[in-house]
């Protein structure tokens, strides 16, 4: 008999890491929901996707409204095996401007938890189901440079463990993603920056991890050693390291 094909939502497709995800979940015969702020650019994708696709304009820095087109694209969907929450903004924020510090946390973390919220009632009628959040290494420690960021990052971390234990006696999984470096708009001009990997090297080693169903998926895996080493560094000799790469970081470039 054939089997029905499986759907996934992916809230944050329009670019980078998101879109990378969408081309490969199509690719591998998903029917794939884009959600992002422009619905020029999810269209633009979906003529791109070898698959059916739809497509559904949600603003995560309103989260009311995002949840309810989120609903939306479900039931027009009519049913969904996968939701990815990808979407997040990164700010440098030296100067700490409160818009910027703002922006990072209702889009990262409420809205986040927003989408997050819709997923686990909707998954938890059907007692099955995938919720995958898209966090970063970054929240294992706070930065300076952008204490918005990483804290909300160490919010998804946090929330995903509390919804692990929360449907531990059910089969719905959730999966917590965490890059390191990816090549895409969010990390435009930065300069010091190693292990860097493409959105596609990305997507493929999220859509293995989910294949896999492991809780917690290092993007590449060797940041878990990376972050495991980084992690138990005493919070002096880390502000210290952290000065010294900023320091690298903004240095001029030598010109020749
Ligand atoms: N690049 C890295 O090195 C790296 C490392 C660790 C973690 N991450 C995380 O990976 C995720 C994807 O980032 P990326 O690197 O692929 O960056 P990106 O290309 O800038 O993608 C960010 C995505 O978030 C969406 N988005 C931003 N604000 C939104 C809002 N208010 N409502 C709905 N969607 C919104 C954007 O879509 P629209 O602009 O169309 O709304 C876009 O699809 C982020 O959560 C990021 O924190 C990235």
């Amino acid at each position: 008999m054939k089997q029905p094909q499986k759907k996934a939502v992916i809230v944050g497709s329009s670019t980078g890491i998101g879109r990378a995800l969408a081309i490969k979940l199509s690719a591998e015969g998903y029917v794939v929901g884009l959600a992002g702020r422009s619905l020029e650019k999810l269209e633009a994708l979906q003529r791109e996707l070898p698959g059916e696709s739809f497509a559904r304009a949600v603003d995560l820095l309103d989260s009311r409204h995002a949840i309810h087109e989120l609903g939306n694209l479900i039931m027009e969907m009519r049913e969904i095996d996968l939701l990815i929450i990808n979407a997040g903004v990164l700010h440098p924020n030296e100067d700490l401007r409160w818009d910027w510090e703002e922006d990072m946390v209702r889009v990262n973390a409420l809205g986040f938890a927003a989408m997050a919220n819709v997923a686990v009632r909707y998954f938890l009628q059907r007692n099955r189901g995938c919720i995958v959040g898209i966090s970063s290494v970054a929240g294992h420690r706070g930065s300076g440079r952008s204490p918005a960021y990483n804290a909300s990052k160490a919010f998804m971390i946090n929330y995903m463990e509390g919804l692990r234990q929360k449907l531990s006696m059910t089969p719905i999984k959730v999966i917590d993603v965490r890059p390191g470096f990816v090549n895409t708009d969010m990390l435009r001009g930065r300069k010091g920056l190693f292990g860097v990997v493409s959105p596609e090297k990305a997507a493929e080693d999220i859509y293995r991890g989910i294949q896999k169903g492991k809780p917690i998926v290092y993007v590449p895996s060797w940041w878990a050693a990376v972050m495991w080493f980084f992690k138990r560094l005493p919070e002096g000799l880390y502000h210290w390291g952290y000065r010294r790469y900023l320091a690298w970081d903004t240095k001029p470039q030598e010109t020749s």
